[in-house]
């Protein structure tokens, strides 16, 4: 895309708020650059919300917040490769392109960010970002390689994008712990706000895996809601010793037919460090499998 070709953009969309935007699809960073330059020149925020796609309720939330707070909104669709531990995973990870598309031109984003894989990862390419120590636990210690494959994908369209803030969903807690504090040390003067998860009418939180449960494997996932139910339950009540706490929310798993308890932790909300007692801020985070589907939660123990 040319410079001459986003001004030309930028100007149409300026004309007519109320026509429903075509968003722009963009397939290379070099491209995405030069129009987040323009835009930039042109004095306007870009807000930013990182996908893979296959977008529900819960991403359109994050969306529907972003534009409310900047005048371009990018939303990246990118199923990025080096982030999954398992083939199969990254197989069967939903692609849902058309349905994609209609929804960000239904809620006013401006720009797709859709990069191939080769345009992001070309022949040579040889750098990772990490970040130690928030890492280490939670999912980190289930899937190798994982927040690495996050961190430098996000590095790569936070560097095309040029957003001045990001939108980051709650229920990937320590991914938007681990993206906050890559923003800060690398000093990329970039916002990275994270939002509530948005759940199903009786709990579920929202997420693109939960296309793949059958009937009963999706009736038996609302343990995960009530293992955080019976933790707040109980942290509400004022029990502080967390092995307690842990024990209580984990039967509720346990006794799930089809589960496994992958991890069920208490830490802290900021560094993440596992908790003996609830003194300060705490997060409760599990990890489900159903089947072959692995199913994430967390809410906050205060
Ligand atoms: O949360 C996700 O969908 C992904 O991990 C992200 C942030 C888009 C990076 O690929």
């Amino acid at each position: 895309m040319t410079a001459s070709t986003a001004t030309a953009w930028i100007a149409e969309s300026d004309r007519d708020e109320s026509v429903p935007k075509q968003p722009q699809v963009i397939r290379t960073p070099e491209d995405m650059h030069a129009l987040s330059a323009q835009v930039r020149a042109g004095g306007k925020r870009i807000a930013l919300v990182p996908t893979m796609g296959a977008l529900h309720a819960g991403h359109l939330s994050l969306v529907d917040h972003a534009r409310g707070k900047a005048e371009f909104l990018v939303v990246s669709i990118f199923v990025n490769p080096l982030q999954f531990d398992r083939d199969a995973d990254l197989d069967a990870y939903p692609r849902t392109w058309e349905a994609d598309y209609a929804l960000c031109a239904e809620h006013g984003v401006d720009a797709i960010y859709a990069p191939t894989a080769p345009a992001m990862y070309p022949d040579g390419f040889a750098t990772k970002v990490s970040v130690s120590g928030l890492g280490a636990g939670l999912c980190g210690a289930h899937r190798p390689g994982h927040f690495d494959g996050v961190t430098t994908v996000v590095a790569k369209l936070f560097g095309a994008v040029m957003p001045h803030l990001a939108v980051f969903g709650q229920k990937d807690y320590q991914q938007l712990k681990i993206v906050q504090r890559m923003a800060a040390d690398l000093n990329m003067d970039i916002e990275v706000e994270g939002r509530p998860t948005l759940r199903e009418a009786d709990g579920l939180a929202m997420s693109s895996r939960n296309v793949h449960l059958s009937p009963a494997q999706r009736e038996q996932a609302l343990c995960l809601r009530r293992a955080l139910d019976k933790a707040q339950e109980l942290a509400r009540a004022g029990e502080r010793d967390v092995e307690k706490i842990k024990t209580a929310a984990a039967r509720l798993v346990e006794g799930v037919p089809e589960a496994r308890l992958e991890y069920l932790e208490v830490v802290d909300a900021e560094n993440l460090a596992p908790l003996a007692k609830l003194e300060g801020p705490a997060r409760m985070a599990l990890a489900v499998w159903l089947g072959a589907t692995r199913l994430i939660d967390n809410d906050d123990l205060n």
